[in-house]
């Protein structure tokens, strides 16, 4: 099965089978951006099964861009931190990728404080309650530009096999690649090939910080959910410049792989939703065609078994990101490679005080996990 197979990157990173972590935001780091013990564990169990890579949670990139309490690659002070976090995510000799962020206009005012939020345009958020940013200035952008640089710089130094830059679920890169959040009229917003300005130059920056030999991975959001966003035609053209930026994957983040649904900005949203929310062709398989084997698909989204991934397989991925099911089950990878997936942990269970423990997951994600109703499975 392909599954099962290696895999040969651009960069000559082998990962020695499909399967991937899926970055898994704990929401539990400490104030300042490093990992305590129990997100480490975390981390640590689950890649201990036997996972190919794992790709961390979101890292912010600048203090001023947080959207929840996560891990931090934003100064040399979280450089001991994000070493930990390496050596942890190599737990069965997988390779270790670092996820990086910035929140833009869902950034959270409660951890940068009123008033300092800022995004490409002035434009609120969908999201309940969202407070208007304000427009960054064309230096801010460059600036921003450069914490990813810096970022990818001290993964680097950290020891991780490479970065990702998350260009997907409605933070800053998805913002400046959206209509509906970018309004600018300069080299960074007006037309389509504008709007790839920002995305493009924080892919060349980070290929350019991490050196030909260490993997760059971006993540899309192939389509927004409401009338007014970008299309799948859209994300198309991004990827095919992407690709020609020679980096190692592209990840398609998607909830679902199979019904290509997609991924809403709030779950809550009353506007007008685009009418054709099923595309006709799959995003994966339409990212698989435009990008032509010059980089490798990675698919996500509702991955719970082994028939899953080799579905998303068929369908063009080259690789697959597992979320919910290895936080539900840690050992799920073991479980799959054993054929025995009867044994899989579908949920988590009723007995909420007991979660932390079992399943070594930070008693903070517990908490969040359990505050979205239906989000996560229940036993
Ligand atoms: C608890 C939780 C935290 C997440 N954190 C991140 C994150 O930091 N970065 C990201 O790109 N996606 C994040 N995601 C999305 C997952 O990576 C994945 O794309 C999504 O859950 C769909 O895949 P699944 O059905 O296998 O869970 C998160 C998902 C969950 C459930």
């Amino acid at each position: 099965m392909v599954a099962w197979s290696p895999l040969r990157l651009n960069c000559g990173r082998v990962i020695a089978n499909r399967f991937v972590i899926a970055p898994l935001t704990t929401d539990s780091s400490h104030e300042d951006g490093t990992a305590p013990e129990n997100e480490l564990e975390f981390v640590r169990r689950r890649a201990a099964s036997g996972f190919g890579a794992t790709i961390s949670s979101a890292a912010y990139v600048a203090q001023d861009g947080r959207s929840w309490q996560g891990i931090g690659a934003a100064h040399d002070g979280h450089l001991s931190s994000l070493h930990r976090l390496a050596e942890a995510m190599r737990a069965a000799g997988g390779l270790a990728i670092l996820q990086i962020y910035d929140g833009g206009r869902i950034s959270k005012p409660e951890l940068i404080g009123e008033g300092v939020m800022r995004a490409p345009s002035a434009v609120a958020s969908l999201r309940p309650g969202a407070k208007t940013p304000r427009a960054m200035t064309s230096d801010e952008i460059e600036n921003l530009i450069a914490s990813f640089a810096n970022a990818a710089s001290l993964a680097r130094k950290a020891g991780f096999d490479g970065v990702e830059v998350h260009g997907a679920n409605h933070y800053a890169v998805h913002q400046f690649f959206s209509p509906r959040a970018n309004q600018r009229t300069d080299h960074w917003g007006g037309t389509l090939a504008k709007r790839m300005n920002f995305p493009l130059a924080v892919a060349q920056a980070v290929r350019d910080a991490l050196g030909p030999k260490l993997i760059a991975g971006f993540r899309v959001t192939p389509f927004e959910a409401e009338a007014d966003g970008y299309k799948l035609e859209d994300s198309k053209q991004l990827c095919n410049e992407l690709a020609a930026l020679n980096l190692d994957y592209i990840s398609v983040s998607l909830d679902d792989y199979r019904n290509s649904r997609p991924v809403g900005e709030t779950r809550v949203y009353q506007g007008p939703v685009e009418k054709v929310s099923t595309p006709a062709e799959n995003p994966i398989t339409a990212f698989a065609r435009i990008i032509a084997g010059r980089s490798a698909v990675m698919a996500s989204g509702g991955i719970k078994s082994c028939v899953d991934a080799e579905g998303a397989i068929k369908l063009g991925a080259d690789l697959v990101a597992v979320g919910r099911a290895v936080v539900v089950d840690p050992e799920w990878l073991a479980k799959v490679r054993s054929n025995s997936e009867a044994s899989i942990l579908a949920g988590l269970p009723q007995d909420e005080l007991g979660i932390a423990d079992a399943l070594s997951i930070p008693p903070r994600m517990v908490e969040y996990l359990l505050s979205r109703p239906g989000w996560i499975p229940r036993l």
